[in-house]
């Protein structure tokens, strides 16, 4: 699919169908996040998620990088007090709230902040070059973008506390045997791959989707007896869904459901 260009001066964005895909773009070096592509990031994540007529998104950063974190030519000279003050980190907490599922599409390096922001997203597919890592110890720093957290929830104290106190990068394969990632495709395929499910998800119905996502994302932040009270409520609210009517009847009455995404 082609990905067209936008108002955006770091990012290509596209939809198609029910699928909107947004590629990071600042390829001279290597898609490096900083604040002005943050911005332009969680912008374009919080439209496609307020756009009723898209069901899942797909964020790539092309066919050769990822990401390789954030961008240390700006953070270099930084202050403590001013890093602290503008906070701008805080800004990538939105990217956890979005409602519809993110799936990442990852070649070559997700390093640093990129691999943070590819644990954000909800399903990660990695084409076979992919190379990720939190490298932060080499410049002296630690993970800032919530690595530390997301990494060992995903595979573990013992991998975690190594992989980050070491900051070896580590293979799309060593990725899957962790259950960081879901899957592995031939690097050509990736992002043909992560578009392929985002449209299976996507024409799934929407307000299950929605709070399928947010029911699994509880399981992080709360206790088992807590969770499985959450994820009842929210069982009960489907009721209220046109969806659960059509998804039920459809099934009584043996015929494909019509999804109304309502
Ligand atoms: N920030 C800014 N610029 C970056 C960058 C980054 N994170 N990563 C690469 N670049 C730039 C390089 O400076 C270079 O620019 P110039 O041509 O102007 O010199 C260009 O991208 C190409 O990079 P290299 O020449 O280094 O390419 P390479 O193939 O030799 O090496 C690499 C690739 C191993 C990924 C290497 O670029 C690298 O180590 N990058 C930094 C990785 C890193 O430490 N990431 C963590 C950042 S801190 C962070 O993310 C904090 C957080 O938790 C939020």
């Amino acid at each position: 699919m082609p990905m067209t260009q936008t108002q955006y001066q770091y990012l290509l964005t596209s939809q198609n169908g029910r699928v909107g895909t947004i590629q990071l773009n600042r390829p001279e070096v290597l898609n490096a996040l900083s604040p002005d592509l943050m911005v332009e990031l969680v912008d374009a994540l919080e439209a496609f998620d307020a756009n009723d007529a898209i069901g899942a998104m797909v964020l790539t950063g092309g066919s050769k990088v990822f990401a390789a974190g954030a961008d240390i030519k700006r953070m270099a000279e930084a202050l403590a007090i001013d890093m602290l003050v503008m906070d701008q980190l805080a800004r990538w907490d939105r990217i956890r709230k979005l409602h519809k599922p993110v799936i990442a599409a990852i070649n070559g390096y997700a390093l640093g902040g990129g691999c943070e922001l590819a644990m954000m997203c909800d399903i990660i597919i990695a084409g076979e070059d992919a190379k990720f890592g939190q490298p932060e110890i080499g410049i002296g720093v630690i993970p800032g973008a919530g690595g530390t957290q997301r990494l060992t929830r995903a595979v573990g104290k013992a991998k975690a506390m190594e992989l980050i106190l070491t900051g070896r990068m580590f293979s799309a394969e060593e990725a899957l045997e962790m259950g960081l990632i879901n899957k592995i495709t031939p690097s050509e395929l990736t992002l043909e791959e992560a578009q392929e499910l985002a449209k299976t998800i996507a024409e799934k119905p929407a307000m299950a989707i929605r709070l399928g996502k947010e029911a699994v994302l509880k399981a992080f932040d709360t206790t088992m007896e807590g969770g499985l009270d959450y994820e009842r409520k929210l069982f009960y609210l489907l009721f209220a869904s046109a969806d659960q009517k059509e998804g039920m009847q459809a099934f009584m009455e043996k015929r494909a459901a019509v999804w109304t995404h309502a």
